[in-house]
């Protein structure tokens, strides 16, 4: 039996999560489930699997949690200081399912308890990514990728061999604007942009993979895991989302790992490493699919994925400063206040103007993030008036 804490169980990956435990209560039992503040959701969540503990990051939800907990024996709490308590709750498994830079100190907290912790929240890594790998392994924590590119990448990356890698290619789907002109994405609605062709997913990640800032936060997500340059990790667009990734070796051999586009495939293969799982996820008819297309992606109307790789060749605190200004760009996006293209230019602009020096703590990291955040928003302001 393991014990299972999901950071972010009310959305996406942490629903495909509890889907997945809850199909085999003789094999994992739940020690906490956290939110921000959807109390509905988790508490019926904390019901349903018997949760020890369920925790809200918004405090001012914390009353809600309590009555709509009342009678079980769930125990409750409230605030970012215990959703990290949550973390290093002595899980077997932790599963990293917040969305954003939100997820850095929890995330953080969970590794330095030398566990197991099943990554699917990219923007720590893309912010803090070398901090994290370090106390991983200074703490003894596994480190395993439940974005289903890396998870792919890990399926198929003989660690043992890893000096016979020549690169990683990830794959892409292209998001929803594929094919779309840079004149025709300047009128984008937030709706045509979280509509994703072949992945259903929280509003955060189908805009940036809209955007293909999604595969510039996973170039950077993939070069901590893998311990790989930017130069050995390439980018194909593949529509069908059915390649998930490969690996090509020196002798010139590819690895790749198949399946259908289901979230639940790559946090399965997670939660049950080293051994395997059965999922529901649809099986793959390769004779219906009947056929794969690649094509290089294009930078000059997907600007993302070139700042992400900048960024990354950058270092020190470009990789923050581009998550900051993304998460500001989307949110903005969403709200309506921005239009789609404006969200690849105030990423620029905010690495074109960072003058951050490179961070050697959890806490810099923190304030480069705040501090981007506060520019990025006054700078908009400063245009929308
Ligand atoms: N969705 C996918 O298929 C997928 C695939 C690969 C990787 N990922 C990555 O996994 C992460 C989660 O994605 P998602 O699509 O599952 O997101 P999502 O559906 O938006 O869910 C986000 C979760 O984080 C919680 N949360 C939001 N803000 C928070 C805060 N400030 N503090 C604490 N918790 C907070 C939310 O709680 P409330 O519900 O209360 O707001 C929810 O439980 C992202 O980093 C994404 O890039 C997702």
């Amino acid at each position: 039996m393991k014990t299972v804490t999901i950071l972010g169980a009310t959305g996406s990956v942490g629903t495909s999560t509890l889907d997945l435990i809850e199909r085999e209560p003789d094999r994992f039992s739940v020690r906490a489930l956290t939110a921000n503040c959807d109390v509905e959701r988790l508490a019926a969540a904390a019901r349903r699997t018997r949760a020890e503990l369920a925790v809200v990051a918004d405090e001012s939800c914390l009353p809600a949690l309590r009555e709509a907990l009342r009678g079980t024996d769930t125990n409750v709490a409230g605030g970012v200081l215990a959703v990290c308590d949550a973390a290093r709750s002595g899980a077997d498994l932790t599963v990293g399912a917040i969305v954003g830079c939100a997820g850095l100190q929890p995330v953080m907290a969970a590794v330095e308890q030398g566990g197991t912790v099943v990554i699917a929240n990219k923007e720590p890594l893309v912010s803090a990514g070398e901090l994290v790998v370090d106390a991983a392994r200074r703490f003894g924590a596994t480190l395993l990728p439940a974005d289903s590119e890396h998870n792919a990448i890990f399926q198929c990356f003989d660690r043992a061999q890893a000096k016979h890698v020549r690169r990683i290619i990830l794959t892409a789907s292209g998001g929803p604007f594929r094919d779309w002109s840079l004149e025709r994405m300047r009128d984008v609605t937030p709706q045509q942009a979280v509509a994703h062709p072949n992945w259903t997913m929280g509003a955060k990640i189908s805009v940036d993979s809209a955007t293909l800032m999604n595969k510039g936060l996973e170039l950077i997500e993939a070069h901590y895991l893998f311990f790989l340059p930017s130069e050995q990790i390439d980018i194909l667009i593949h529509p069908q989302s059915v390649i998930h990734s490969l690996v090509e070796f020196v002798d010139g051999s590819m690895l790749a790992q198949l399946a259908s586009p289901d979230m639940r495939i790559p946090i399965a293969y997670a939660l049950a490493w080293p051994e395997r799982m059965a999922t529901p996820a649809q099986r793959l008819d390769l004779a219906s699919i009947a056929r794969f297309d690649f094509e290089a992606p294009d930078l000059q109307r997907f600007p993302a994925l070139r700042l992400a790789r900048e960024a990354l060749e950058a270092g020190g605190a470009a990789p923050i400063v581009l998550n900051a200004a993304n998460e500001v760009g989307v949110a903005s996006f969403l709200a309506g206040r921005i239009g789609f293209a404006d969200i690849a230019a105030i990423v620029e602009r905010a690495l074109d103007e960072s003058d951050f020096g490179a961070p050697t703590s959890i806490a810099e990291v923190l304030e480069v993030d705040r501090m981007t955040r506060v520019r990025v928003e006054s700078a908009m302001q400063a245009v929308c008036q």
